[in-house]
């Protein structure tokens, strides 16, 4: 179980929430990394809460969409919170994508296809010709390109992905629970992970309700 890494999406405000998903997530059969959002990053004592976590693998999730010199200025003005992964749209462009590489050192980039909450129809009322998995594909093949160390897309789309992209595949929109909430392409962590995924991103399923109740049901959802 610990060779595939499970990032607990930390999505909330308040930081004895983000204190007692770390305490009661940790100490785990499972590979744990912690992902901090826009929410957590724009909070009054967000960053500085994780400046100072020691010892864990840090996942960024500022899915950056921007020209070049944004992206570029922005790595640089996170760089000394020291994290391990941080994300950028593939959809910023190749130039983007490449600058972004250029400066962001031992931090992996990870580039974001398309959303795990869109579906076809949405594609469609966006603008896009292409359905999601060609976007994908295409996508991530423009990931290759600019080199990026990861991609993020739908545990649907890993088996596409993998024919062009050789590296780290993380994948959202996880359910072990009913619920799928605002999710439109979901699979279990066990179906995400046959297909191939490296990583998986889990939020709402492990930390609503009893945080270690949650992780007890994915580790024997895991191991059946
Ligand atoms: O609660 P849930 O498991 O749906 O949380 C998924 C997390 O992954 C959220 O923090 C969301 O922002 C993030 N994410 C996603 N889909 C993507 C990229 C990131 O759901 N394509």
């Amino acid at each position: 179980m610990k060779k595939n890494k499970i990032f607990v999406a930390c999505d909330s405000t308040n930081i004895s929430k983000i204190k007692k998903i770390i305490e009661h997530t940790s100490d785990t059969k499972l590979k744990i990394g912690y992902k901090f959002g826009l929410e957590f990053l724009n909070s009054k004592n967000g960053r500085n809460f994780i400046s100072k976590l020691k010892k864990k693998i840090i996942f960024v999730d500022l899915k950056l969409h921007d020209i070049p010199n944004t992206c570029v200025s922005t790595i640089k003005a996170i760089k000394d919170l020291r994290v391990n992964y941080l994300t950028i749209h593939i959809s910023s462009g190749l130039q983007a994508l490449k600058a972004a590489k250029k400066v962001s050192g031992p931090i992996r980039l990870v580039g974001v296809s398309i959303l795990t909450s869109l579906d076809n129809k949405e594609l469609k009322e966006i603008g896009f010709n292409k359905n999601i998995k060609r976007l994908v594909l295409h996508q991530a093949r423009l990931a290759k390109k600019a080199k990026l160390d990861a991609i993020v897309c739908s545990a649907k789309e890993v088996q596409i992905v993998r024919k062009v992209f050789k590296k780290e595949i993380i994948t959202p929109g996880i359910r072990f629970h009913s619920n799928n909430n605002d999710q439109k392409r979901v699979l279990t962590p066990k179906q995400a992970l046959k297909n191939g995924a490296h990583s998986l991103v889990i939020g709402r399923n492990i930390t609503r309700g009893n945080i270690k109740k949650n992780i007890k049901s994915l580790i024997s959802h895991l191991s059946q």
